[in-house]
C-alpha cells in the first residue's frame, strides 16, 4: 500500500459550521464517512433479441426507417456479452459494499454514474422494474436502509434522452425517498455535508453535455436532451463556480461522471470544470472507467471509482501508468477490482481509502486481494492550517 499526502489550501474553515438546507442528516460528528461508487447498474436487462439485431435490423435501416438509440444500443456486441458476469459482479459486490459500509459506518452514499446499463431507464414497465431490481432492491437492508444516495447522471442513463433523464432526476426521488437529485428536478445540483465543524461543498453535474462526440449523428448518445444541453454548457459551467464561489466550506468536490484524466480516455472537453476545481482547491471524483484508480493532475486529486459493476483492467491500462499522474490503478494484467471508495472527512482531513473485492475464485477475471476489509491504497488530503 502506497500513500500520497497532497495539500489543500483551507479558504474559510469556520469553527462550528452552522446547519444548512440540504445538509445530511447525520450531522455534528467531527468524522464522517461516505462511500463513493459508480458504473454498476446491470441487473435485469434484456436487450433486443439477436434476431433483430443481426436480421431486422439492417433490413429496417436499408429501408430509411430510423432506428430508436436505444434498440441501437442494445445491440453493442461487448455490453451484451457482458449481461452474465456484469449482472453477477454487481451483485456480489453490492453485498461487499454493504459490509465495509457497516463496518465504516457510511452516512451516504455518492454516485458518480452509470446507474443503469445498458440503454438506461425511462417511466415505463420495464424502467420501473429494473430500478427496483438493479436499484431499489438491490442495495436494500442493513447499513443501505439509512444512507442517501447522491446520485449522477453516466452516458448509460442518458439513452433514452429527456424521458430518461427525468424518470432519474424527478420520479425515483419520489419513487424511493433515499435516491437523491437535489431539489430542483435538475441533472446538475449542489449539496453540503457537514460536521461539528467542517462542512463540504459538493456540486453534481451531468458531463454528457460536454462530450463532443456524443452531438454526432451516428452516436447512441444523441439525442433531444443531449443536443438540447450542449448549447447550455455554460448553464452548468456557471453553475459549479457559483456554488463553490458562494460556499464557506473548507472541502469542495465535482462530482461527474467522465474523467478529465483517465488510462482510457481523457475528457479534455471538461476543463472548464477543472479550472474551477483547481481555483478553488477542490477535488473530483469521477466514474466512466470500470476500475478504481488516483490520479494527481492540475493540482487536484482525481478519485476514480467505477468498479462497482463490471471491472474492466484494460480501462485502467491493465494496471500500467501511462504518467506520474497515476498514483494507482486497480488492475493488473488479468484483471481490475471490483469495489468502490469511502471518504473519511473532517475539519483537518480528507481521508481515502479503497476497497477492492477479492476476486481470485472467479475463473478468468482475476484480482486477487489479500484482505478485503482493508483498503488496498489511500491517501490523505490535508487542509494546510
Ligand atoms: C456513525 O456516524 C454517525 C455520523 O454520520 C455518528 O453520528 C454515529 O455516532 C456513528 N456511529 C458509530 C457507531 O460510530
Ligand atoms: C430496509 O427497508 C426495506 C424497505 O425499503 C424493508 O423491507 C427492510 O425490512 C429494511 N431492512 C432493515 C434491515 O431494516
Ligand atoms: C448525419 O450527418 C451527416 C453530416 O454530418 C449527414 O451527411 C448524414 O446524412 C446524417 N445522417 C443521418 C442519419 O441523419
Ligand atoms: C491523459 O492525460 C495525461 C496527462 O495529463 C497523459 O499523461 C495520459 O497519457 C493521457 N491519457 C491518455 C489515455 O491519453
Ligand atoms: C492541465 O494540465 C495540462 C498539462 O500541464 C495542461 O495542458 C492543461 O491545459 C491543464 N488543464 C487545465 C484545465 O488547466
Ligand atoms: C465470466 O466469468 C467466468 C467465470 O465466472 C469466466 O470463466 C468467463 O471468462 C467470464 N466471461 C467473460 C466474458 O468475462
Amino acid at each position: 500500500m502506497s500513500a500520497v499526502k497532497s495539500i489543500v489550501l483551507a479558504l474559510t474553515a469556520a469553527a462550528g459550521a452552522t446547519a444548512s438546507s440540504g445538509s445530511n442528516a447525520h450531522a455534528r460528528s467531527d468524522v464522517l464517512t461516505v462511500g463513493v461508487l459508480g458504473d454498476y447498474g446491470w441487473t435485469g436487462w434484456e436487450p433486443a433479441s439477436l434476431n433483430f439485431c443481426n436480421n431486422v435490423m439492417p433490413r429496417l435501416i436499408a429501408n430509411g426507417i430510423t432506428i430508436p438509440r436505444e434498440l441501437q444500443n442494445d445491440c453493442d456486441a461487448g455490453d451484451r456479452g457482458n449481461i452474465a458476469n456484469a449482472t453477477a459482479e454487481q451483485t456480489t459486490t453490492a453485498s461487499y459494499i454493504g459490509k465495509v459500509c457497516t463496518m465504516k459506518n457510511c452516512s451516504a452514499i455518492i454516485s458518480v454514474g452509470d446507474n443503469f446499463y445498458s440503454s438506461a431507464i425511462d417511466f415505463t414497465t420495464e424502467g420501473v422494474s429494473r430500478f427496483e431490481q438493479a436499484w431499489s432492491k438491490m442495495y436494500d437492508g442493513g447499513i443501505f436502509n439509512n444512507t442517501r444516495w447522491y446520485q449522477t447522471l453516466g452516458n448509460h442513463d442518458i439513452v433514452k434522452g429527456q424521458a430518461g433523464v427525468d424518470f432519474q432526476t424527478k420520479i425515483a426521488p419520489l419513487y424511493d425517498d433515499r435516491w437523491y437529485f437535489g431539489t430542483e428536478g435538475l441533472p446538475y445540483y449542489t449539496y453540503d455535508l457537514t460536521g461539528k465543524d467542517w462542512k463540504a461543498t459538493f456540486a453534481v453535474v451531468d458531463s454528457d453535455c460536454f462530450i463532443n462526440a456524443y452531438q454526432k449523428n451516428t452516436s447512441v448518445y444523441q439525442n433531444d436532451y443531449t443536443l438540447s444541453c450542449h448549447k447550455d454548457k455554460q448553464v452548468q459551467v456557471d453553475f459549479v463556480e457559483q456554488a463553490f464561489a458562494k460556499s464557506d466550506a473548507q472541502w469542495k468536490f465535482l462530482q461527474i461522471h467522465h474523467g478529465y484524466v483517465s488510462s482510457s480516455t481523457n475528457f479534455t472537453e471538461l476543463a472548464p470544470f477543472v479550472e474551477i476545481v483547481e481555483k478553488y482547491n477542490g477535488i473530483v471524483v469521477n466514474g466512466h472507467d470500470h476500475c478504481l484508480a488516483h490520479y494527481y493532475s492540475n493540482n487536484t486529486n482525481f478519485i476514480l471509482t467505477g468498479g462497482s459493476g463490471y471491472a474492466e483492467p484494460g480501462d485502467c491500462n491493465n494496471g500500467v501508468a501511462l504518467g506520474p499522474f497515476a498514483k494507482f490503478l486497480g488492475a493488473n494484467s488479468q484483471g481490475a477490482g471490483n469495489g468502490f471508495v469511502t471518504m473519511d472527512i473532517s475539519k483537518k482531513s480528507v481521508n481515502v481509502e479503497y476497497y477492492a473485492r477479492d476476486m481470485s475464485y472467479e475463473g478468468g477475471d482475476l484480482y486477487p486481494v489479500k484482505n478485503q476489509m482493508k483498503p488496498i491504497y489511500s491517501f490523505v488530503v490535508a487542509t494546510k492550517n
